[in-house]
């Protein structure tokens, strides 16, 4: 298995391991507009192939933090592996790599909307212990944040979602 940033030639292929794995088509077409948005990162939407096949895909892209001011941290979603290859640590792998890359970037922090029994592995923890403010109604310990190499302690806010994630 190897890890790679996406290419073009890739879309279509991360659009499928998309739909496999979500079951309808939302995160799909959520990652063409994120794409085709400024908050798009190219080297944060990685794909994991298995020979030439695309088994998994992460991407990572920016959404705002608002306090007195507006900061651009990173939110992590979508993220699938096709349900023939999950469970076989291909995740893992693709969060682990997606972190290195923003910490060598200097990215300060990675919100995440999911599991704790998954992501509390990579050191998410939920967001309010750090008093960044989820904007969806769930549960506390769903929403997370894992503080990176050039995280400080004014990461505080309110999180807003860019209009692409408003259909998942
Ligand atoms: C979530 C997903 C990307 C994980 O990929 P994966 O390659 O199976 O992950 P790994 O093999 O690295 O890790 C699997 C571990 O995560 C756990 N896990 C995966 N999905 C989980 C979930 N929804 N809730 C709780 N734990 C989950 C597994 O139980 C397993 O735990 P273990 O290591 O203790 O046995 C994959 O299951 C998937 O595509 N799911 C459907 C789409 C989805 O829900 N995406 C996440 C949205 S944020």
């Amino acid at each position: 298995m190897n890890i790679r940033r996406e290419i073009i030639q890739d879309y279509l292929a991360i659009a499928e391991v998309n739909r496999l794995a979500f079951g309808q088509d939302n995160e799909a077409n959520l990652v063409d507009e994120i794409r085709n948005s400024r908050r798009y990162i190219p080297e944060l939407s990685l794909i994991a192939e298995v020979e030439t096949t695309v088994v998994g895909h992460i991407l990572f892209s920016y959404i705002d933090l608002v306090s007195e001011e507006t900061l651009q941290v990173l939110s992590l979603a979508p993220m699938a592996v096709l349900p023939d290859f999950q469970k076989q640590g291909i995740g893992s792998a693709l969060v682990k790599a997606g972190l290195e890359i923003a910490n060598v970037r200097g990215e300060a922090i990675v919100i995440v909307l999911g599991h704790p029994q998954f992501y509390n592995r990579f050191g998410f923890e939920a967001s309010v212990n750090y008093g960044i403010e989820s904007p969806f109604p769930v549960p506390e310990e769903f929403f997370m944040v894992k503080l990176l190499q050039n995280s400080q302690q004014n990461y505080t806010g309110k999180v807003i979602y860019p209009p692409a994630f408003a259909k998942v």
